[in-house]
């Protein structure tokens, strides 16, 4: 289970991200960049950052540790913006929340060139999740201490919006001629050998455990969350054995 905090003060959002998110502390006075129920896709983007942000962190991947941010909406009241305002109001309860790097610039892949290991690790990982958020223009990608971290997990899976069509959804290809680091020869095959096999049952069920239950309640076709759980994990555990060989757009990847 992820660690549970509350969020004590709202400082400001962070106006370049599309979601809103928003820099809070909590009650153990650290930063955090808190993610909302109440914002876009709600729930499910969450969903999707806990999944996908802690199975890289299991890879290997560096992923700010995440939390729950358990959110009081009277914190809204304060709050001069209306947008923000009405964010805060229309999530109490359980949210997402994810260290703050401080200091940590978004990545231009012009400053800070990447080996194709590397690369080929991070484009292998985008196309197990399906991530169609890791663009040149979006890398979402922060350069912290000197090293790349991942962040913004929100769009990926996109299966999981449509759960009756899920096995189809996810054998389709993954298309990576946008990816930000699609020009640093990403060596996805080498990237499939080593982490491939680690896409196990066993780390799929350790990593869906993570997701709050409250996140994973009244989804159509559902029982327990549980059975939510189980099928978050299915089509990863496919697709994970032939990621690589359906990755377009890349000139180097065989
Ligand atoms: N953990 C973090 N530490 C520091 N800055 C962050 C962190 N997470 C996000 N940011 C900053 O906030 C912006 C928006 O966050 P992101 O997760 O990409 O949200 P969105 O879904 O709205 O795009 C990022 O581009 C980055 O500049
Ligand atoms: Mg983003």
């Amino acid at each position: 289970m992820l660690t549970e905090v509350t969020a004590t003060r709202y400082i400001t959002p962070l106006r370049e991200g599309g979601s809103l998110p928003g820099l809070v502390e909590g009650d153990d006075l650290r930063a955090y960049v808190m993610k909302f129920t109440g914002a876009g896709q709600g729930r499910k983007t969450l969903v999707a950052e806990v999944v996908c942000g802690e199975l890289a962190r299991r890879l290997g991947f560096r992923v700010p540790r995440l939390v729950t941010l358990d959110l009081d909406p009277v914190l809204g009241l304060g709050e001069p913006d209306r947008q923000v305002q009405e964010l805060l109001r229309s999530s109490g309860g359980a949210n997402l929340g994810m260290d703050f790097l401080s200091g940590a610039l978004g990545y231009d892949p012009l400053a800070f060139p990447v080996t194709s290991e590397e690369a080929g690790r991070i484009v292998w990982f985008d196309a197990l999740i399906n991530n169609v958020d890791r663009s040149w223009r979006n890398p979402n990608l922060l350069v912290h201490q000197g090293q790349l971290w991942l962040i913004d997990h929100g769009a990926t899976m996109i299966w999981h919006h449509n759960w009756p069509s899920a096995d189809t959804s996810a054998a389709r290809p993954y298309d990576a001629s946008d990816h930000a680091l699609a020009r640093f020869a990403p060596d996805v095959a080498a990237a499939a050998a080593e982490l491939a096999p680690r896409v196990t049952e066993d780390l799929l069920a350790e990593v869906t455990a993570e997701i709050p239950d409250a996140w994973l309640t009244g989804e159509p076709g559902f029982g327990t969350p549980d059975d939510l759980r189980r099928a978050y994990a299915r089509p990863l555990l496919a697709r994970a054995v032939s990621a690589h060989e359906r990755i377009n757009g890349l000139q180097e990847s065989k």
